[in-house]
């Protein structure tokens, strides 16, 4: 049987930190032993806020390298950079043509953005979805291996697939839905701030890239309390935020060890952090020094940046080829 298509991606904004691996790299490099991957850095919706062109190259180059080095086999799955897939950006342009002024200032991601840069409130934000829905929808992907926050935008992928099928009569579009490997819900790494999520717009990240030094000193600073003063007490939010970071990257013995002190108020989370920091850094030690190694091998880099872009096309002007004869756009010569 044919295998199905995974489809993801994620913007160069900076380095990819736990909650990203955990969210959503780490179900890639399951998912490609299974299906039909591609997996592909966004640098075209980075470009919604403005980097410098620098920092946008070296955001392109730190993702592409931080993919293999979480275990993306490029021989495995298809890894590209959204840019050199032109026929995304012309599949969005049609897509343009059918998605609704409404619908799109509706979006919970648009309205986000807006109160957060009312200064940069440009029509490519607005469209965001739309070009999410081409990346997608190129590939004929059938599943989305996406975090919680994504969730809206893959809807809306959704309703865009199935406008134009219905628009053209056509079953052109598979429809594209939300997956994680273990058929559990996506899981959410919380920040070390004591709030809700880890991610870089909160600025309370912990990146792969770190180093150990950094990674001590971040998590001696989570907050914490005074610590429990009743017998298996509910935990605060802060509190619970380090059992569960300690639930994702340590062994259960150490969770038990934990969760059984602080029933019996006797933790000290001066302990538990030292632990959950030794924790993080052996998860994430192999690989930063696989990162790095990467980062010093240009050429390498740049042959699978250059295999990914051919193989991504290849599926990519199949698509658009048959999108365009299906609207009407065909050649006069
Ligand atoms: P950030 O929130 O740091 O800007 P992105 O929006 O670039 O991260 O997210 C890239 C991918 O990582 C998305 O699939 C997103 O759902 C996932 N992700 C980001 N932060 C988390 C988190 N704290 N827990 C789980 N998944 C996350
Ligand atoms: N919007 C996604 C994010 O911020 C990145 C993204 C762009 C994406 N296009 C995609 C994710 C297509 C999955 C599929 O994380």
């Amino acid at each position: 049987m044919r295998k199905q298509t995974v489809l993801s991606g994620i913007r160069p904004t900076g380095y990819l930190h736990l909650g990203n691996y955990f969210g959503a790299v780490r179900n890639f490099v399951k998912m490609q032993e299974d299906y039909n991957c591609f997996f592909f850095i966004a640098d075209i919706h980075s470009l919604t806020t403005h980097p410098t062109p620098e920092n946008l190259q070296a955001g392109v180059k730190q993702v592409l390298a931080e993919y293999i080095a979480c275990g993306i086999d490029p021989e495995k799955a298809t890894i590209y950079i959204q840019s050199d897939v032109p026929e995304v950006t012309e599949l969005y342009t049609i897509l343009n043509m059918n998605a609704y002024l409404g619908e799109l200032e509706r979006t919970t991601s648009f309205k986000e953005k807006a109160r957060q840069q009312p200064d940069n409130v440009n029509a490519g934000l607005l469209t965001y979805p739309v070009l999410m829905a081409a990346d997608i929808i190129i590939h004929k992907a059938n599943f989305v291996p996406v975090g919680k926050d994504q969730e809206q935008n893959l809807e809306m992928a959704r309703k865009f697939a199935k406008r134009f099928n219905r628009m053209y009569g056509k079953k052109v579009f598979p429809m594209p839905r939300p997956y994680t490997f273990d058929g559990k819900d996506m899981i959410k790494v919380p920040g070390l701030d004591g709030s809700g999520k880890m991610g870089k717009s909160e600025g309370n990240a912990i990146n792969l890239f770190e180093d150990p030094k950094s990674v001590r000193k971040k998590v001696m600073r989570a907050v914490t309390d005074s610590g429990p003063t009743e017998m298996n007490q509910k935990k605060p939010e802060p509190i619970q935020n380090l059992f569960t970071l300690m639930e994702i990257v340590s062994k259960p013995e150490t969770l038990n060890h934990f969760e059984e002190l602080y029933n019996n108020c006797k933790i000290g989370y001066g302990d538990m952090k030292k632990q959950l920091a030794e924790d993080i850094i052996s998860y994430t030690s192999p690989i930063r020094e696989k990162i790095i190694s990467l980062l010093g091998n240009n050429e390498y880099l740049a042959k699978v940046a250059k295999a990914g872009a051919e193989k991504a096309r290849e599926s990519a002007s199949a698509t658009l080829n048959e999108v365009k004869e299906v609207v009407g756009i065909r050649k006069l010569y």
